[in-house]
């Protein structure tokens, strides 16, 4: 193996995204103590970001190019870094920015580091994931082909649920025409499971599925730094991670769950019109 195999390596990569995940989880926690407010508005007017986010993944960004000068960073916040490596890391400095404005105590860093991805952080192999909780402490990590984990202990997704005791995630887009369709779909889906939660963070609800607290989750119109990490705990945990018609998770669709259960909610789903 050479230097810069050994240095790539999915372990390696998830030592350092953790490290640079943990120190951010810090700085924003702290930031918070500060004080937040709304610094501006994105995709709509209920679509914000705060100081915060920003500042974190400056200082996400600057953790990376120092340890990994050639490595590409595609990042919620700012416009992407090109690198020359392979390597590219997806981050999402704060994931659940609507809870952190709020003071809810669900919102997380999310950094992923994937080999081969496209523009966007799309299509690759995602090889660590690392999500932190900053209100909790909880570290989420995973590398590729070594199991997910929190705080050392073995995560897995719980086996056996049928569709109609599951209790299932999702979330909402910031588009009002989006969140009509997805409201059609809830609609038809609530009768048939034991209930539904709207945590707020993506990556969070990945690693709730991972950890058990949920049983499966689904959302429409994700970015790849809302749930590149989180997808790989999940997947690390025994989860089958997909998207449309079967195939791989997209911006159009993600949908995770144990394998079985997978394919009752898929079908679920198809019945009010989502083509998973
Ligand atoms: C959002 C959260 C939310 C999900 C949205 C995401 P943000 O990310 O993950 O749970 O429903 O689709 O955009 O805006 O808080 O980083
Ligand atoms: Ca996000």
């Amino acid at each position: 193996m050479t230097q810069h195999e050994a240095s790539a390596a999915p372990t390696a990569l998830l030592e350092l995204a953790r490290d640079i995940a943990v120190r951010a989880s810090e700085f924003a926690l702290e930031a918070r103590r500060g004080g937040v407010t709304v610094a501006a508005t994105k995709s709509s007017a209920v679509d914000i970001v705060t100081a915060v986010d920003r500042d974190t993944e400056t200082l996400i960004r600057s953790l990376i190019l120092e340890a990994r000068p050639d490595d590409g960073i595609v990042g919620e916040e700012d416009v992407a870094h090109v690198g020359t490596s392979g390597i590219d890391w997806i981050v999402d400095p704060i994931d659940g920015t609507v809870n952190f404005l709020y003071g809810v105590p669900a919102w997380a860093i999310s950094i992923a580091v994937a080999e081969g991805a496209a523009a966007g952080g799309v299509g690759g192999t995602t090889l660590a994931g690392v999500v932190v909780n900053p209100s909790t402490g909880e570290v989420f990590e995973a590398s590729l082909g070594g199991g997910a984990r929190l705080a050392g202990r073995q995560l897995g997704v719980n086996a056996g649920v049928t569709l109609s005791s599951a209790l299932v995630g999702t979330g909402f887009s910031y588009s009002s025409e989006r969140r009509r369709e997805q409201a059609a779909v809830l609609l038809e889906l609530l009768p048939q499971i034991r209930d539904i939660r709207r945590i707020g963070s993506a990556a969070l609800d990945l690693c709730a599925l991972a950890a058990g607290r949920l049983d499966a989750y689904y959302e429409r119109g994700l970015n790849a730094w809302d749930h590149s990490a989180g997808a790989l705990v999940a997947r690390e945990a025994g989860a089958r991670v997909g998207g449309p018609r079967g195939g791989r998770e997209t911006s159009e669709l993600l949908v995770a769950a144990e394998p079985g259960l997978y394919e009752q909610l898929a079908a679920a789903l198809r019945g009010a019109g989502v083509e998973a």
